[in-house]
């Protein structure tokens, strides 16, 4: 059940990453990520770091796939075989996803995550906690976990801050996740050299 406010939230979320989204003129950019390749891969090869076996990986929130794809090499890289699939709230944006990416067109999902009913199960999910108003946040990745997470799988939790000092900060996440009782299993950060703080934070809770 969604209330007004939550019905406002998500339609104002979901024009403000089409509006900006769409003008990319990059797959970077039409992934809501403003620097260059070599970044990319920086600040964002922690994700597939709690891959840590062959399986199913849905990126909740995946824009317009470029991550899936990412997530599918990084994870060779280390020996594991990915079958990707994304689920997005726009479908403008999956539109975008489907047509970049021919083969996994079909595995390409459009609903919100808060409600969505997945017709199977994954065995990473990976996800950000801003996709949802801050009040059902717990209820949000308590569900990923129940319904969307394969058994003896794992939710990846992502939190993305700027590089720049003057930039928003990523979230630390662990402490709002240890208090709902659910196990935190690991933490990969991407840290700032110059400035030491934390860049992408990525947790991981094991199902
Ligand atoms: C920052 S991009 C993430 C791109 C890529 N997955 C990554 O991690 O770099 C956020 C995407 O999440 C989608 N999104 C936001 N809220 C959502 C929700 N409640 N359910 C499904 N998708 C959502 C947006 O439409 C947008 O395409």
């Amino acid at each position: 059940m969604l209330t007004n406010d939550d019905k406002r939230f998500f339609d104002e979320e979901k024009s403000l990453h089409e509006e900006k989204y769409l003008a990319g003129t990059n797959p970077r950019q039409q992934s809501g990520f403003g620097r260059d390749e070599r970044d990319w891969e920086r600040f964002r090869r922690p994700v597939a770091a709690p891959v840590e076996k062959d399986g199913t990986f849905l990126d909740v929130g995946c824009a317009n796939g470029l991550l899936m794809e990412s997530v599918v090499c990084w994870a060779a890289e280390r020996g594991h075989s990915i079958e990707p699939y994304g689920l997005d709230i726009s479908e403008k944006l999956a539109e975008i996803a489907r047509q970049r990416l021919p083969p996994w067109r079909d595995r390409i999902f459009i609903g919100n995550a808060l409600l969505w009913e997945p017709p199977s199960t994954f065995d990473f999910v990976r996800t950000e906690m801003v996709y949802v108003p801050n009040r059902r946040r717990q209820e949000y990745l308590e569900r990923l976990l129940e319904r969307v997470v394969a058994p003896g799988g794992r939710l990846i939790v992502c939190s993305y801050g700027s590089s720049r000092p003057e930039g928003a900060r990523a979230e630390s996440l662990v402490e709002e996740i240890q208090d709902w009782g659910l196990p935190v299993d690991g933490i990969h950060d991407v840290v700032s050299a110059e400035h030491g703080f934390v860049i992408t934070r990525v947790i991981s809770v094991a199902r």
